[in-house]
This record gives C-alpha cells, structure tokens and sequence, in this order.
C-alpha cells in the first residue's frame, strides 16, 4: 500500500519546521535595549549612535576573541538595529510600556522585521517551495487515488488476466526469456494504465511552480523569439505557412488541444487545414456547413 498523503504533510511540515524555526524571542530578548548601549530611554540618536560605536570596538571580536565578548558584539548591534530606526523604536518603546499586551508587541515586532529586514525575494523564494510541495502533493495524491481507481474497475483485472494468460501460454524453456517478458507485460500495464488516466498525469517535477518559475526568463526569450521568426516570415516576407504553423492555426481556431488533435486520422487533418480555418470568412463557412450537416442527419 502505498503511503497515505498525511504522511506526506506531517513530513512537509517537519521540514517547514525546520526550515524555519519559530522564535519568540523579541528586540533584545530579556535584556533591555537601552541597558545594552548604556543609554537612557531618552537618549536622541547621536547619543545611541555613538555609544554603539563604543561598544562595537570594545567588545569587537578581532580584539576580544572570547565567546563573552562575541555574544555581546551580537546583542548591542541588534540593540542598535532596534534602537536606530524610529519606527522599531517607538514599538520597542511601547512594548516596554504595556508588557501584557505580549502577542500585538510580538505581532508588531515580526511585521517590522519581516517588513524591511527580511528580503522580499527571500520571502517569494520561500513562498513558491511551499506552494510548490503542495502541488506536488495534490498531484501525487490525485495521481495514486487514479491508479487505485483504474486497478478495481473489471476492464483492469480482465486485462491483468488476459496477460497472465498469456504469459502462462508462452513459457518457453529459458529462464531468461520468462523474466524478460514479465517485465515486458508489466510495462505494457503500465503504460495503459497511464492511458486511462487523464487529469491525473504523475507529479511532473518540471510543472512545478518553482520550476517554472526559474524557467521563466528562457521560456519568455523562447517565445519571444518564436514570435519574431513568426512575424517575419508570414507578416514581413508573407510566406506560405509551414504544415505545423497551419496545423498550429487550425488547432487554434477550433479549439482544439494538442493531443486530441493528435489522435484526430491525417486525411480529416489535411481536409481541416486546407480550409484556412484562421481566416474568419472560411471559419464562418465551415460552422454553417457542419450546421447543414448536423441538420441533415438528424
Ligand atoms: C543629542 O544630545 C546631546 C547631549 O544631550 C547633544 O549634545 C546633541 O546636540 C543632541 N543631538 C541632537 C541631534 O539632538
């Protein structure tokens, strides 16, 4: 049996977890900002400035190679990102002020730092992996619940019988020849199986939305150039249509989807594109003929 989609989520989510883990330390965690930078609440920002200078040379980790130091290297320059800016320093100063009010300081503090201290392009990044595992997901589960609802239709275990059949029917007397050709009936399942299930492709790893995403400036140059070949060869140099660009047009102008156009017969292909369904007059003939012809019949 195959592994149940929940599975698959709780696994996502572990990874997210890890990925990103939730801190709920805020501004200068249990130590006071000011403390830090030995200023006073009052201080203007000349004075924070230059007690930051200070204390970034005293405790500076080229001069001060003991993890002490370091650590408080680390803390007075967050005390000094908070600090610097007036916006994060008067939401810091309203924390302090109203310390019940822990979940909108802790909101506050996370939309400022998220705001402008975090790389938007970070964030997108971050935001086309998520959506990405989840179409991956869906897929794969829409995918599996298809194959499982093929295996139990009677159309299915008939086929399966019929290979076995004949594989029973043809032993041969080399063992090689028996394992090549179950493989060989196992594929030729597979492959049907694969024909019946339309709206359920297998997860596709380059449909993914990251993927794409990253493929996005050569799929643009692609169709950009396609674009210009095309307009230079029939606009400016009005050449005749190739077979595929009339083939192209046709699909187009009736609507029709690439691999249903692909399992229409040739002769009803050439008849189609012969007509010049991409001009308006002649498409306007076609549907009155096929009106006539459905009239007709019935
Ligand atoms: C900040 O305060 C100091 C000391 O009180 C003062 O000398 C300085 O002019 C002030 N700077 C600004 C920009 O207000």
């Amino acid at each position: 049996m195959s592994t149940p989609p929940h599975r698959w989520i709780a696994v996502a989510a572990f990874a997210l977890f890890l990925a990103f883990p939730p801190t709920f330390a805020i501004y200068c965690d249990e130590d006071d900002c000011y403390d830090l930078l030995g200023v006073s609440q009052s201080a203007n920002s000349s004075e924070i400035k230059k007690a930051y200078y200070k204390l970034s040379l005293k405790y500076h980790p080229d001069k001060n190679p003991d993890p002490e130091s370091r650590k408080l290297f680390v803390k007075v320059a967050n005390a000094y990102e908070i600090l610097k800016d007036e916006t994060t320093r008067e939401q810091y100063d309203y924390a302090i002020a109203h310390p019940e009010e822990v979940f909108y300081n802790t909101a506050r503090y996370y939309r400022a730092y998220y705001g402008h201290k975090t790389d938007t392009r970070a964030v997108l990044v971050g935001l086309l992996i998520v959506i990405s595992a989840f179409q991956y997901l869906n897929q794969w589960t829409r995918y599996t619940q298809a194959i499982s609802m093929v295996k139990k239709t009677p159309a299915y275990k008939n086929k399966l019988k019929a290979l076995e059949l004949e594989r029973k029917g043809g032993v041969g007397n080399k063992k090689k020849g028996q394992k090549q050709s179950d493989k060989n009936i196992e594929e030729g399942l597979d492959k049907e199986l694969e024909l019946q299930i339309k709206g359920a492709e297998k997860p596709s790893f380059w449909g993914l939305l990251a993927v794409q995403f990253l493929l996005l400036p050569y799929t643009l140059s692609k169709l950009l150039l396609w674009k210009g070949a095309w307009f230079w060869r029939y606009q400016v140099k009005k050449a005749p249509y190739s077979w595929d660009d009339a083939c192209y047009l046709t699909q187009r102008s009736l609507r029709v989807a690439p691999d249903a156009w692909g399992n229409i017969d040739e002769s009803t292909k050439e008849d189609l594109v012969q007509r010049h369904l991409w001009e308006k007059p002649n498409m306007d003939n076609y549907v009155a003929d096929m009106r006539k012809e459905w009239k007709r019949r019935r």
